[in-house]
């Protein structure tokens, strides 16, 4: 029985460019559905931009453009720039779209039959010059706590403790410098606590990580408290049917974003069908959201209740990563070690990152630290100098008709290529858990096993002597069929690289299988399957760099 799949990553704010935290998430969870359509696994693979939120809103006025035209914008920049990458998404939709304003007035039509929304008015920050209702990132002040100087109106960065916007000390709107007024205003909420008993099973129940559900025990232990589902006017989002000035809150259309992405994919007329084959309670098919640690609460929490209300099914997992670094701290603009995707390609190539991030990525939460030194020593020093190399040095020992390499009818060291099929095994299981450092670490350990077993054979000797050249053949035959393994075993990392391996092997990489050597076999003319990077290549994604610390 073939697995059915539906893998998405979180949507990006379609506020501005995509940077490498972004492509991180996409690149993990690529790989892993390159593997599982290896395996076979009906996958599919879904994005869309995030749209909504007043950050938008204000970035489109800052530009004096609509934000419909901005979103149209920063949309083509980031399905780009995952393309850049080789982050291939079936369908990348966006939330402001009529399938998702559709699915939207549907959840709110269940949550009002259903009796789970309650009306009642609170008081905000409020910027008088701008007349706009500011979101607890658009204040700062000192802290009530610590009495830390510049925290935002949510949390302290300094002592880590949460607070309401209204407690901060001498507080000023971000976007003017003034301190805000306080005004009061009406908002439906949803009851979480009358969803705290599904909300608790689905915590237990496998989908988050074990670490992960005891942090969310904090909450679901205690009284849930109720969720804010609504925004005032000037916002940009989905009006709320049957209210004035009052519009959706970006986080109850963005998760639903999924499904309209999947209906858009599937098209008008099979949109029901497709839909109800993920989503149906009844459904058979594996849902996996490919999200940050930082976005958790609203994945495990909010987006489980939503679907409950509406009566469709939960996700399969919530696979949670850590955020990428720059040199042990968080990307910074100030820094200059904010990386953008755009940036990250054109210095280094996605070829070296995709392999970097796989090679660091445990499919745990911990952070994933980028040394750029060692993203390109790595490219060099293990895919250039160990696996490809494998495949280079082979080909100079083989016959050659018209200058297409021919391998041998007997291959040297069986016992060897039966290690490396069965190193196979691991590879798949590691890459089945993502743990993907794993995998990376045992296709280099087979690579080292041949690349020894080929120094110790020394072929180049062997054809010296006639009476030898066969058993030179035979090695270099071992070293091009032991090579096709590796590159299949690598193919979700690097499926450029598994492309231009089937280009010269002439045989296909795109199903996980444990074939015999390749024995007269006629290859195409060998052309560097990978090129060496510059050691300063590296420097380019810093341009703006400050000083260098230590
Ligand atoms: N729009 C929301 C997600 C809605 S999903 C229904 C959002 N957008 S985001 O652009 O801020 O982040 C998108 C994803 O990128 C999130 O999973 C987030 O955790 C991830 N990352 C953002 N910065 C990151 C790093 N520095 N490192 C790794 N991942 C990071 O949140
Ligand atoms: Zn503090």
């Amino acid at each position: 029985m073939s697995r059915t799949l539906l893998v998405t990553t979180a949507l990006p704010y379609a506020n501005g460019p995509l940077h490498l935290g972004h492509i991180l998430e996409g690149v993990l969870a690529d790989i892993w559905v390159r593997y599982q359509r290896t395996r076979g696994a009906d996958c599919l693979f879904l994005c869309a931009d995030d749209a909504h939120g007043t950050a938008i809103m204000l970035k489109a006025r800052e530009l004096g453009l609509e934000p419909t035209a901005l979103i149209d914008e920063v949309r083509r920049e980031h399905q780009e720039d995952f393309r850049s990458f080789e982050i291939d998404f079936d369908h990348y939709h966006t939330t402001h779209s009529e399938e998702n304003r559709r699915l939207v007035e549907t959840c709110y039509a269940r949550l009002r039959e259903g009796g789970y929304l309650r009306r009642r008015s609170i008081i905000q920050s409020y910027d008088e010059d701008l007349g706009l209702f500011l979101p607890d990132r658009y204040i700062r002040g000192r802290c009530p706590r610590c009495g830390a100087e510049g925290q935002y109106g949510d949390s302290c960065e300094v002592c880590g403790s949460s607070y309401e916007a209204g407690e901060l000390l001498d507080p000023v709107s971000v976007l003017t410098g003034r301190p805000p007024g306080r005004r009061a205003s009406e908002h439906l909420f949803v009851d979480l606590e009358s969803l705290a008993e599904p909300l608790r099973a689905f915590v237990h129940g496998g989908a988050v990580p074990q670490a992960v559900a005891h942090k969310l025990d904090e909450w679901l232990m205690g009284r849930l408290n109720d969720w804010d589902i609504t925004r005032d006017a000037p916002y940009f989002g989905f009006p709320v049917p049957g209210e004035t000035d009052k519009y959706f809150y970006v986080w109850l259309d963005a998760p639903l974003g999924y499904l309209a992405t999947l209906r858009a994919w599937a098209g008008a007329e099979r949109a029901e069908e497709i839909f109800a084959r993920y989503w149906h309670p009844d459904s058979d098919a594996e849902i996996h959201h490919v999200i940050g640690k930082d976005i958790i609460y609203f994945h495990a929490l909010f987006w489980p209740a939503l679907l409950t209300v509406a009566g469709w099914r939960l996700p399969t997992r919530l696979t949670t990563h850590g955020f990428l670094t720059v040199q042990g701290v968080k990307m910074s603009k100030s820094r200059g070690t904010f990386v953008t995707a755009r940036d990250a390609a054109a210095a280094v190539g996605a070829e070296a990152f995709r392999y970097y991030f796989a090679s660091r990525a445990r499919g745990g939460i911990e952070d994933l630290d980028l040394d750029p030194e060692q993203l390109v020593a790595r490219t060099n020093s293990d895919l250039v100098g160990k696996i490809v190399n494998i495949a280079a040095r082979s080909v100079p020992f083989l016959e050659t008709d018209d200058g297409h390499p021919r391998t041998a009818g007997t291959c040297a060291a069986p016992e060897l290529y039966a290690r490396i099929l069965a190193g196979g095994e691991e590879v798949a299981d590691a890459y089945e858990r993502q743990d993907f450092a794993s995998a990376v670490q045992s296709i280099l350990t087979l690579a080292d096993e041949t690349n020894t077993f080929i120094a110790q054979r020394q072929p180049w000797v062997l054809r010296q002597d006639p009476a030898r050249r066969d058993e030179a053949r035979a090695i270099a035959t071992l070293g091009i069929s032991v090579y096709r393994l590796l590159a299949l075993y690598l193919g979700p990392v690097l499926p450029g690289l598994r492309a231009r391996s089937e280009a010269f092997l002439g045989v296909p990489l795109d199903r996980w299988s444990a074939p015999p050597p390749l024995l007269n076999h006629r290859l195409n003319p060998y052309r560097p399957l990978l090129e060496r990077l510059p050691r300063q290549a590296a420097q380019g994604l810093f341009p703006n760099r400050g000083p260098a610390r230590g």
